[in-house]
């Protein structure tokens, strides 16, 4: 497991070569091997193949966000910088998946919710790791928590689906730079058995 943390990295940008049905079937399956609360697996998935159904999904996440950003006072040239980025990032993947929770699993008050969509960002991760042994590229983008109403209609996906997570997909265009440095300092805590 420790090469296989090691090998995922956050790896925005790719080749326009397409990533293959059979290994995007590998991807969805792996989440069949993820943790998830009283077994719940409240998890759907909605795999995308191709740029064409990623921009238009890419362009309705950014017209939504261009919305949000102008509710809150940001001036519209910052904003058309914001979102063209986005579509052009977004909208040409290879592929992706996108991560929804499943609410008809919900049931119970907000810690059990919680619980569901901790289950779901397991998968997600599940996903990850399983692109990076595939020497695929792969990003996490959290967008689609923002507009889960014009994630769907982009999709036609049920009102049922809470989207949480976009993962973009494809053969990396470039190496990632070396991973930044991350230590526990300060969050992490032993308890340690009394001598
Ligand atoms: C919940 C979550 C949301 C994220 N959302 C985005 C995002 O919207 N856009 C993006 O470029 N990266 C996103 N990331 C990726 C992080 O930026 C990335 O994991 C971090 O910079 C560390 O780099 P590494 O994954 O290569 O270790 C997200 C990661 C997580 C776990």
């Amino acid at each position: 497991v420790y090469p296989a943390l090691e090998l995922r990295r956050t790896v925005r940008w790719y080749q326009e070569r397409a990533v293959g049905e059979d290994v995007l079937a590998r991807l969805a399956q792996a989440v069949t091997l993820a943790p998830s609360a009283h077994h719940s697996t409240p998890w759907h998935l909605t795999v995308i193949c191709g740029a064409p159904a990623l921009r238009r999904l890419a362009v309705a996440m950014a017209a939504a966000w261009d919305r949000d950003m102008a509710a809150s006072g940001v001036p519209a040239e910052l904003r058309r910088r914001r979102t063209e980025r986005s579509v052009r990032r977004l909208g040409s993947a290879p592929a992706g998946i996108l991560t929804s929770l499943d609410t008809r699993r919900l049931a119970g008050d907000a810690r059990e919710e919680t619980m569901m969509v901790q289950s779901v960002a397991a998968a997600t991760y599940a996903i990850l790791l399983a692109a990076a042994y595939e020497g695929l590229g792969a990003a996490w983008n959290c967008p689609p928590l923002f507009c889960p109403a014009e994630v769907r209609s982009a999709l036609g996906l049920p009102e049922y689906l809470r989207p949480q997570a976009l993962v973009t997909l494809g053969y990396p265009r470039e190496a990632p730079g070396p991973r930044p440095v991350r230590s526990l300092e300060g969050a992490l805590t032993w308890i340690r058995a009394a001598p």
